[in-house]
């Protein structure tokens, strides 16, 4: 049982590499927390100061009561799985998982052990196989099973499905968040932090989603929050797909005016503006989008079939811009070029362009998610 304490946490390398710029960031028990960015914002750097891997250049991590900055790993109750597992090529499945243990114990007891996790990770007729004889999939959970065999309080991932590919890192997403859940219910919650820069990953996995970008927390919420209430540009670009219409503009009044078109803001939107920039970014998600009548009139310029929806790729005002719609409805469009799409007012975003602060955000208190 343990919670994870990052306090004004900073990491700089040889001397003059800022990496991570004093963040802080409360883990709770038994929480899946994912770190999700960009490449190179700093996901590793402060996976690897959680689990003593790499030197603390300022601030505490604490984990559970204890500060362990000066802990070496193997005292912090952690457990690593990184993209590149590794297995032991010389040794059988069962004394990959063996290896985990560390310690020396009874023979029995170490047996009991390969067993439990073996039964958790369904990989028991693999036990006595090389790495070489397993596929993908097998040896990532085998490369699972030498984490959790230590029983850490505190699970840590560093893109362990990277080299996965798709199908089955679908699979192994439910395998991870499922196990994460029957340990919870067996009475051995675990807490996890997990790192991806995989959007899908993020929301599909995580209780949490802190997501970064250049060494700075740009917001922690929940993945239904972080969806529908972006804090600012960079999470709204990030999360969700396909990304969200940014569009650029000018506030004038009530209105937004991007080029010869104007939206206008509703009563209860214009309330909720914490600011008035006069350049400012509306932002749409493309199934907030409908065909409409009338609406904002843009060129279609390329259509893509999805199956059940097609993505209408359009040009409107010179701005690129894409919305998702039902097939029935595109079919029923027939070879027009002109069409109009009308926003759908509920989910609708402006951010200050300056800052890129989201200034049509919820109040604190309504979080009406
Ligand atoms: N050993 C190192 N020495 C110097 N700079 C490093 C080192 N490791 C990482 N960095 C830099 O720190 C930043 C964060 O890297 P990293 O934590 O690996 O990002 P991520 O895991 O999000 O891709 C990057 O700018 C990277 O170039
Ligand atoms: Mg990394």
């Amino acid at each position: 049982m343990a919670r994870v304490q990052l306090k004004n946490l900073e990491k700089v390398y040889s001397g003059t590499v800022k990496a991570v710029h004093g963040i802080d960031l409360d883990i709770e028990d038994g929480e899946f927390m994912v770190f999700v960015g960009p490449s190179g914002c700093a996901k590793s750097t402060t996976l690897r100061m959680v689990a003593g891997l790499e030197e603390i250049t300022g601030g505490e991590v604490v984990i559970g009561e204890r500060r362990v900055n000066d802990l070496p790993p193997g005292q912090r109750s952690i457990a690593m799985v990184f993209q590149n597992y590794a297995l032991y090529p010389h040794m059988k499945v069962r004394g990959n998982l063996a290896f985990g243990l560390k310690i020396a114990k009874p023979r029995a007891e170490i047996d009991a052990a390969i067993a439990e996790v073996a039964r958790i990770l369904e990989i028991e007729p693999l036990l006595d196989r090389l790495p070489k004889q397993l596929s993908g999939g097998q040896a990532q959970r085998v490369a699972l099973g030498r984490a959790l065999i230590k029983k850490p309080e505190v699970f840590l991932f560093d893109e362990p499905l990277s080299n996965l590919d798709a199908k089955l890192r679908a699979s192994m997403r439910v395998r991870i968040t499922d196990l994460h859940r029957r340990l919870k219910d067996e009475g051995r919650s675990s807490t996890v932090i997990y790192v991806t820069h995989d959007q899908t990953e993020a929301m599909t996995m995580g209780d949490r989603i802190c997501v970064m970008q250049s060494g700075r927390i740009m917001q922690v919420a929940t993945p239904k929050e972080l969806y529908n209430h972006p804090a600012n540009l960079f999470v709204a670009g990030f999360i969700g797909s396909p990304e969200m219409n940014l569009l650029d503009g000018l506030l004038e009044g009530a209105d937004f005016v991007l080029g010869d078109q104007r939206v206008t803001l509703s009563d209860d939107m214009r309330q909720r503006l914490s600011a008035s920039p006069d350049q400012a970014v509306l932002g749409i998600r493309p199934q907030h989008l409908a065909l409409s009548d009338a609406g904002l009139s843009a060129r279609l310029t390329h259509a893509e079939f999805m199956g059940h929806e097609v993505y209408l790729h359009a040009d409107l005002a010179g701005q690129k811009v894409v919305a998702v719609v039902g097939a029935a409805e595109f079919d029923r469009l027939g070879r027009a070029a002109q069409i109009h799409l009308a926003p759908d007012m509920q989910h609708l975003h402006i951010f200050d362009k300056s800052d890129g602060r989201n200034v049509s955000l919820h109040r604190e208190g309504s979080l009406a998610a």
